[in-house]
């Protein structure tokens, strides 16, 4: 297929002036060669270090991305992101609907499809995050889990649906050092990858991202299968070499 692969690293709640800088520097040292037309890089970072990082990231091949928005435009929402906000900021891609914020902060399917909306309106592409915990893997669930959580994007979505990214993370992958196995993260990807099929005459160029513990020896098979275009990477992102291994396997 034709689809550039996507690399993102999510900091999730980590960093700080000092720390960023060291690993902005080393991955930018180790990415100085990248042939930028295989493979596109960004890094979620929180969001008060988005100017010290667009900053860093200048020049570079890398992309500068968000770990959440807001789903309202603009107004009194205390505490709240706007798209406008990042895009202000170089911000070009907005995690959505992470399962830590489905589980840590209550985000129902119909609230991540109202920010894939407020991203799409606001010219940022969501990476719309789903997948299974472990009970419902162990209930067989997993299919009807994904497929729930994709048809609340595509039913508020629409036509649109073409201009997201998909990142499959099974819940007890994240974090956990347990990856799914290439052929059980493939199996779920072609599942997406039909569904987006039945809604979208574009579906063969959405890219579907795998995350949940990939790492520098993991993500080469992952990366090998079919409908696996790209990796959501946590924890493996905050060291520069395993992070460039990752993106090595990638481009
Ligand atoms: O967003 C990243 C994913 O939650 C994966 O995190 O690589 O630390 O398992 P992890």
């Amino acid at each position: 297929n034709d689809r550039k692969k996507l690399i993102v690293g999510n900091w999730k709640m980590n960093g700080s002036l000092a720390a960023n800088q060291d690993l902005l520097q080393a991955i930018r040292a180790g990415i100085a060669d990248l042939d930028a037309a295989a493979c596109t890089v960004a890094l979620a970072v929180p969001a008060p270090y988005l100017a010290q990082v667009q900053a860093l990231v200048a020049g570079s091949a890398l992309a500068l991305a968000a770990q959440d928005l807001s789903p309202h435009e603009a107004g009194a929402y205390t505490g709240e992101v706007s798209a406008a906000m990042l895009k202000d900021f170089g911000v070009r891609y907005a995690l959505v609907g992470h399962s830590e914020r489905r589980q840590y902060h209550g985000e129902t399917d119909a609230l991540v499809a109202k920010k894939v909306q407020r991203a799409l309106a606001a010219g940022l592409t969501p990476i719309v995050c789903l997948g299974e915990t472990l009970p419902e893997r162990e209930a067989g669930q997993t299919e009807a889990v994904v497929r729930r959580q994709l048809a609340a994007v595509i039913q508020l979505n629409g036509h649109c649906i073409s201009e997201v990214v998909l990142a499959y993370e099974p819940v007890w992958a994240i974090g956990t050092g347990r990856t799914a196995s290439a052929r059980q993260a493939q199996a779920v990807h072609a599942v997406l990858r039909a569904q987006l099929g039945a809604a979208s005459s574009h579906a063969g160029r959405i890219r579907l991202l795998y995350g949940g513990s990939m790492n520098a020896a993991n993500a080469a098979p992952l990366l090998a299968q079919p409908d696996i275009d790209g990796g959501l990477v946590g924890g493996a992102a905050l060291k520069a070499p395993d992070f460039l291994q990752i993106i090595a396997a990638a481009c």
